[in-house]
């Protein structure tokens, strides 16, 4: 029976029957080493031309690097070996000879994207799919200990969330139609039914921008509840970052390492986190010698100086209203400001949240609505929540991929997803 490679290590003697691919092939006249992977792990298998039969050593020869095998033999400790492990191998099959397999060393980013059906076997990216998914397992057992529940929005929608500009238009049967850029305006119809809801959804924004931080398709995690006022909402997309860091450097300490990340910066991430307002952040940018009128975004580099005084996610609140979305709420406290909040990755990976507390009066809304320009007709469905039982609500979205980045030390979100779209690339 077969086992996988991880299986084999922990058991550690005594025979073994694995597959997988060939990760890596030499050969001498006697002796041929194969270092074989699978989904768990690789592991050193040696094939000696004395010990097999003339039938195995025929298939040592012809092995090349990506060929699919089975193979048996003793697993034993070896010190000098990748895993710590090494096979000696009693027999050897090959299932396909791979071709020349196009990927070798120092080739161009281009070409590795051309190849990225390929490259995804590396180590490096393959260890970053374990660390996703242990990150959507953690933010998904997060939500649901907080009694919400998953639901499943539309992807094809007829209005914008976060702007025209970032919008993706589609022929619908020839009319119009969008792809969405946030699930949050279904969200909130679904809290008046189950109180408190979340999904986890690709998001399109047609970013014109080449950065390291930015998919035209990204995974947003978003979640909404019905009576969450600002300083609950702060409160528990504390709790669900921290659940998310501590599970995953406990969970994936290895794959971390790997990928250059020590586990223990990680667990280190826990509440409270520092709160500051915009204009804080404008008084803090200022004694370090960036001055950024007020009312003005906070670009990439703004955000990296900010970040520097904290090793903790960073919430910053209350930006002024002309530049967010039109559905956050007006402070009470100062309109020029809306009950929203960035929460930036330390280290310089910058935003990882957007988040509000979304008006509930259909009048103030209805302005809001007009005021950034858009066409109240489309928002009519969305008006009706206000219009039929309104509660003060709540809600954020967290890029997946961006949360990835910083937890894998990644150079490019684009080495977040396995297949990144961006704006020169929607293949392969
Ligand atoms: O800040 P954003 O635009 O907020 C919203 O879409 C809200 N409607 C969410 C909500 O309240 N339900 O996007 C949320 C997050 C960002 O903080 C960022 O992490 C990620 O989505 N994001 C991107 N990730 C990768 N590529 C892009 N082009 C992204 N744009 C946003
Ligand atoms: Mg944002």
């Amino acid at each position: 029976m077969f086992i996988s490679i991880q299986e084999a290590i922990s058991q550690g003697k005594g025979n073994v029957a694995l597959r997988g691919w060939v990760y890596r092939e030499r050969k001498s006249n006697k002796l041929a080493f194969i270092v074989l992977r699978d989904g768990t792990n690789i592991i050193q298998c040696v094939i000696e031309k004395d010990k097999v039969s003339s039938g195995v050593w025929s298939s040592a020869e012809k092995v090349m690097v990506e060929s699919s095998v089975t193979l048996e033999g003793e697993i034993r400790e070896d010190k000098r070996a990748p895993t710590g492990y090494e096979v000696g191998v009693t027999d050897l099959k090959i299932v396909q000879t791979a071709e020349r397999f196009p990927i070798t060393k120092d080739q161009s980013t281009e070409f590795l994207l051309d190849v990225r059906h390929l490259w995804l076997r590396s180590r490096e990216l393959t260890t970053v799919w374990k660390v996703k998914s242990a990150i959507l397992a953690a933010a998904r057992e997060y939500f649901e200990k907080q009694k919400y529940v998953e639901v499943t929005p539309p992807i094809i929608t007829g209005s914008s969330c976060e702007g025209g500009s970032t919008l993706f238009k589609i022929d619908y049967f020839g009319e119009e139609a969008f792809l969405s850029q946030s699930a949050q305006l279904y969200l909130e119809a679904l809290i008046f039914s189950l109180d408190k809801v979340y999904a986890i959804t690709p998001s399109f924004r047609a970013e014109p921008s080449k950065t390291s931080r930015h998919l035209t398709e990204y995974w947003h995690c978003e979640g909404e509840a019905a009576w969450m006022q600002f300083d609950g909402l702060l409160d528990f997309m504390e709790g669900l970052i921290s659940h998310v860091c501590v599970t995953v450097a406990e969970k994936c300490s290895a794959e971390l390492k790997l990928l250059g990340r020590n586990s223990d910066d990680l667990k280190k991430i826990v509440p409270p986190f520092p709160r500051i307002t915009y204009d804080e952040a404008l008084n803090i940018l200022k004694k370090d010698g960036i001055d950024v009128p007020w009312g003005k975004d906070l670009r990439t580099e703004e955000e990296e100086q900010l970040v520097k005084h904290y090793d903790k996610p960073l919430i910053v609140t209350r930006y002024p209203k002309k530049i967010k979305a039109f559905y956050m709420k007006d402070d009470p406290k100062n309109s020029e400001v809306v009950l929203c909040c960035d929460i930036l990755a330390p280290e310089g990976y910058g935003e990882i949240v957007g988040s509000s507390q979304r008006e509930e009066n259909i009048d103030v809304l209805k302005e809001k609505i007009k005021n950034q320009g858009e066409n109240i007709e489309h928002y009519n469905w969305y008006l009706d929540l206000r219009r039929f039982g309104s509660v003060p609500h709540s809600g954020f979205g967290l890029g997946i991929e961006r949360i990835v980045r910083w937890f894998c030390r990644l150079e490019t979100i684009r080495d977040a997803i396995p297949f990144p779209r961006t704006i020169k690339r929607k293949t392969p």
